[in-house]
């Protein structure tokens, strides 16, 4: 089954005035329970495919598609189905998690849209579920009145993995999610990811400039090269034969050291 699909996505961006084609003609999908990596270079797309996934931003062409239905002229009160079925953690939880917010709220604020609030009807399960998503990613309900800036990155980050999870998506969209973090945490934090995905049956969409990680968690990549899916296949297959020389340059520059 199909969770989400890019069919012909064209993203064209005004750059100083200028048309800018930062997404052309991409096709791609992503099967329930499947485990994806989008690899390539700064500039060259990724961040702009996961927010079109997501249903964060349009295309300027083309179609997306969430099980198999359009979204793209989807009214906003009806997107309501698209916070049930995939989430997203940002690469920075710094500039993501809303300061002003204690975590409690934080977490507990996709819970707000009617979709899910029809799972969660009493207030008190609400806090429940916010103790429960928390505590999946190891951080005690002591901790739900504090706000980020009283957290360590590695922390902050897991809240952001915690809120994302607590609508029991079918897809986790996961855009660099510990490049921002001090080396130190970053095993621990992606460790956790893959326990999640794995214990939740998840799909996973892992934006990645780092090929070691997305052969660490992920089954199939794609590659993209200036707005271009350039090459996709099983991890294995694209990593001892890359086709093309961007994808040998990639793996020479990462895999190499
Ligand atoms: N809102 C915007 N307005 C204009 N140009 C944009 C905008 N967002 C992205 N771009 C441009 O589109 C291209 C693709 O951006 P995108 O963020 O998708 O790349 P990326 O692969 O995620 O890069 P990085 O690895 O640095 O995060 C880049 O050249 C970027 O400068
Ligand atoms: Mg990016």
């Amino acid at each position: 089954m199909t969770l989400v699909e890019l069919r012909g996505a064209e993203v064209t961006y005004r750059r100083a005035g200028h048309p800018f084609v930062a997404l052309r003609d991409v096709d791609f999908a992503v099967d329930k329970g499947e485990r994806v990596g989008i690899v390539g270079g700064s500039g060259s797309g990724k961040t702009t495919m996961a927010r079109l996934m997501l249903g964060l931003q349009a295309p300027s062409a083309g179609d997306v598609l969430v099980h198999g239905r359009s979204i793209v002229d989807l009214p906003e009160r009806r997107r309501g189905f698209l916070r049930a079925s995939a989430s997203m953690v940002f690469q920075d939880p710094n500039s993501s998690l809303n300061p002003r917010m204690r975590l409690r709220d934080i977490v507990g604020e996709p819970l707000r849209s009617p979709v899910l609030a029809g799972r969660i009807a009493v207030s008190g399960r609400r806090d429940e579920a916010v103790a429960e998503a928390l505590g999946s990613v190891g951080i005690g309900p002591e901790m739900m009145d504090r706000f980020p800036h009283e957290l360590s990155g590695g922390q902050r980050q897991r809240v952001a993995m915690a809120r994302a999870l607590i609508s029991d998506p079918d897809l986790l969209v996961a855009d660099e999610p510990v490049s921002a973090l001090d080396v130190s945490v970053r095993a621990q934090v992606l460790n956790l990811l893959a326990a999640e995905v794995r214990e939740r049956s998840l799909a996973l969409v892992l934006v990645s400039h780092d090929l070691a990680v997305v052969r660490h968690l992920c089954e199939r990549v794609v590659v993209v090269n200036e707005g271009a899916i350039v090459e996709q296949g099983s991890v294995a297959e694209v990593l001892e034969h890359p086709q093309h020389p961007y994808t040998a340059e990639l793996i020479d520059a990462t895999l190499s050291l």
